[in-house]
């Protein structure tokens, strides 16, 4: 088997498992944090008397379930306690090995951007792996310092440092890369507070149950602020993982600024979410997140083109551009990647006619073909292809 074919099914394998197991995690997520927000204060005397702080009644698939939450701990600890931890590392994991078979093992082609820096693919790897590793360190410092002082406070830093590094990488890395990267950052730093606080939390909690003594609830407070922190993380991230698919996004000259709108607008919307579940309906986020969004996608608007039908290039003239710029990878025998990718061959007149809107849409409209920029395509270049195709793939 080609290393092309075996890549693709590292790639397949990996993210079907990272999305199952993504989904685990951040459903659980959703989970608690409705739990916690939806949860009354008991009235049952027993209830009270055993320490239950709150609890609700809910009924799903045909039966029925009444959660409850202790305001510390139980008296006694459970022989059975499931700890919800693996839905985190294991989300980790899959998505750290994805990224090493799609972009660390492709460094050249997929975080390489010649036109932004000149880094070889072993610095760029490296950027991106200190992005995971100082995102988090920089997180944890925050909330070390600022937690006890200012929510708000370190809310604001957080945000200016997630789009500083946004800045940052979408002028040393592709777009799609840089994108990906600040997803990666997060994601990693929501790993890192399951890993080094609420599950070392949980421990403390129960080692000191085991020893009969009262568990100091600060742990759990610690734990509660850190997965509520992962709670908000949650859509910025899955829109910078999806992100790839929309170049219009990674490939603005502004890209940063586009993905600091969109993150806002995502946390605005999740908080809508958050305080709908106490029962308040504060409309006014997801308007904001709403109107942020619209904006960003009028300002995003690709321009219509203008050409004269006679005046328009004939597929003669915009043959060689293809020919230098697309064909060392989209060619039946291609010299830049092992394979053609995604089956898309622009090696011969007809194919190219064939595929008019399709190169119109990546090459022209997203800018996101040649991958990276690769084989140095000019905007005048990309002009005449948006000419041939509206003088209609002459
Ligand atoms: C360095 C290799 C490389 C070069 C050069 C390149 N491409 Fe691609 N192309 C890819 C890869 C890889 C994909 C698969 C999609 C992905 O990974 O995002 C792709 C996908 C595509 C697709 C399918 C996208 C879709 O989602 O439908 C089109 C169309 C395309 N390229 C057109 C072009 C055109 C036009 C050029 C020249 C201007 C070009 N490509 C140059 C690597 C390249």
């Amino acid at each position: 088997m080609d290393s092309a074919y075996l890549i693709e099914i590292g790639s397949l394998l990996l993210r079907w498992l990272h999305l199952i197991v993504g989904i685990a995690w951040i459903g659980s997520s959703f989970y608690f944090v409705w739990l916690d927000n939806t949860l009354k204060a008991p009235s049952d005397p027993d209830l009270i008397a055993k320490g239950v702080g709150g609890e609700l009644w809910a009924v799903h698939g045909g039966g029925f379930y009444n959660p409850q939450k202790y305001l510390v701990a139980p008296k006694n600890l459970p022989d059975d306690l499931h700890w919800f931890k693996w839905e985190s590392y294991s989300t980790w994991i899959t998505g750290f090995f994805l990224l090493g078979v799609l972009y660390y093992s492709q460094a050249a082609t997929y975080m390489v951007d010649p036109a932004k820096a000149a880094l070889t693919p072993g610095q760029a790897i490296g950027v991106g792996l200190a992005t995971l590793a100082g995102g988090w360190l920089v997180y944890d410092g925050l909330c070390r310092l600022l937690m006890k002082r200012s929510l708000l406070l370190f809310a604001a830093l957080y945000f200016i440092f997630v789009v500083a590094v946004a800045y940052a990488l979408t002028h040393l890395l592709s777009g799609r890369a840089a994108f990906l990267h600040v997803g990666a950052m997060i994601a990693t730093t929501m790993s890192g507070n399951v890993f080094f606080w609420i599950i070392p939390g949980q421990k403390t909690t129960v080692a000191a149950m085991q020893r009969g003594e009262v568990p100091d609830a600060i742990h759990g407070q610690r734990a509660k602020q850190r997965s509520v922190h992962n709670n908000y993380l949650t859509l910025p991230v899955l829109f910078c993982m999806i992100s790839n698919h929309y170049a219009f996004t990674y490939n603005h000259p502004q890209a940063w600024l586009v993905l600091a709108a969109i993150m806002l607008a995502a946390v605005l919307i999740r908080h809508f979410f958050n305080l709908k579940h106490k029962g308040i309906f504060a409309w006014q986020y997801p308007l904001t997140g709403g109107a942020i969004l619209l904006a960003v996608f009028v300002w995003l608007a690709p321009a219509p083109l203008a050409v004269s039908a006679a005046s328009a290039p004939q597929l003669a003239d915009i043959e060689p551009i293809i020919a230098a710029r697309c064909a060392g990878c989209h060619a039946t025998a291609p010299t830049l990647m092992p394979a053609a990718p995604a089956g898309v061959l622009l090696d011969n007149p007809a194919a190219i006619r064939a595929n008019g809107p399709r190169i119109l849409a990546q090459a022209v409209q997203l800018k996101a073909m040649p991958l990276g920029n690769i084989t140095a395509m000019t905007d005048a270049e990309r002009a005449k292809l948006a000419a041939w195709v509206a003088g209609g793939y002459r």
